[in-house]
């Protein structure tokens, strides 16, 4: 049986790339980087489908060079560097890779909340630095967390986790969706409430939505005027859901506590201003980056291509309107 031709953007774990190796011939990226768009464009060309990520733009220009290509699977949940109407045009599946990241990203949400509320970075630096001089009653205040308000933004999978992951600490969980998450109303008291409202309320607002027109710039310097001034926002979802310059305004002028960031609006920079603020936590979009969840997208990634490759639905297809 002839083999599949494959690219595989930049390496992932080895379970996916076995998984690949039984029916496929791998054009693995040797590059510790992602592809340039020419080489990107060059190197999916005559193969039979891909495996690409958050960093490569699957949109008409890559279905034409990668004219009669089967598929393509991201590896990750978000798939917003995806033309999803184009490749259903073409009736060209693509998938992504849910569930097995829903909890290292909720527990990434809470790492950035727990350290920006108790300022562990901060305090790790002055360690390091040899200027610590001993304990002292005004050193390094920060947010209470037990009994404190958690807004949620979006409570689909990774949202209602973080929200599910609270009851520890008795919080009151509020949350903004298009969509009401009854199980999660009914499993620990989340309510319901308009963005405005949440935002207002909150003492933690975390963020949870995928990257839509509707979701860019969701949150900009109007939105942190109507945050306490005590409050802290998380955002482990995707950095242009935030207007940066105005966080890093809304930061230096004291209209919100702090904030931990995992993602940003133009990857891998930030905006000006941000890494030199004390009161961020600033991790480099790692919120899946565990053995288990990476070990589990790659896994995911490897099913879906093959399917398609075959000719069988993919199990987590973005458009399986292509199915009929
Ligand atoms: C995703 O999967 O969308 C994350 O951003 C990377 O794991």
């Amino acid at each position: 049986m002839a083999r599949y031709k494959v690219l595989v953007t930049r390496r992932i774990p080895q379970v996916g790339l076995d998984m690949l190796g039984e029916e496929c011939d791998l054009d693995i990226s040797p590059h510790d980087r992602p592809f340039s768009r020419e080489e990107l464009l060059s190197m999916v060309r005559g193969k039979d489908g891909a495996v690409t990520l958050l960093t490569d733009k699957v949109d008409g220009e890559l279905l034409d060079a990668a004219a009669g290509a089967r598929g393509f699977a991201n590896f990750a949940v978000g798939f917003d560097n995806m033309d999803i109407a184009e490749a259903t045009r073409r009736g060209i599946p693509l998938s992504n890779t849910p569930d097995v990241l829903t909890e290292a990203t909720a527990e990434m949400a809470w790492a950035l909340l727990f350290s920006v509320a108790r300022r562990v970075v901060e305090s790790d630096g002055v360690m390091r630095s040899g200027k610590w001089n001993g304990w002292a009653p005004l050193q390094f205040i920060g947010g209470d967390i037990t009994g404190a308000t958690l807004g949620i933004v979006g409570a689909g999978r990774i949202g209602a986790a973080m929200a599910r992951k609270s009851t520890g600490f008795r919080m009151k969980v509020l949350y903004a969706d298009a969509r009401p998450n009854s199980a999660l109303e009914a499993e620990i008291g989340a309510r319901h409430v308009p963005l405005e409202t949440l935002v207002r309320e909150s003492d933690f607002v975390s963020v949870h939505v995928p990257l839509l027109p509707e979701t860019r710039h969701l949150f900009s310097y109007d939105t942190f005027t109507q945050m306490k001034r005590t409050a802290y926002l998380v955002n482990t979802s995707r950095g242009p859901v935030l207007k940066e310059d105005d966080l890093v305004r809304a930061l230096k002028e004291g209209l919100i506590a702090g904030a931990g960031l995992d993602v940003y609006e133009k990857e891998p920079l930030m905006a000006d201003g941000l890494a030199a603020l004390s009161n961020v936590v600033i991790c480099p979009h790692t919120a899946s980056a565990t053995t288990t969840s990476r070990n589990g997208m790659a896994a995911k990634a490897a099913m879906n291509l093959l399917a398609m490759l075959r000719g069988e639905r993919a199990p987590d297809c973005l458009n399986p309107e292509i199915y009929g």
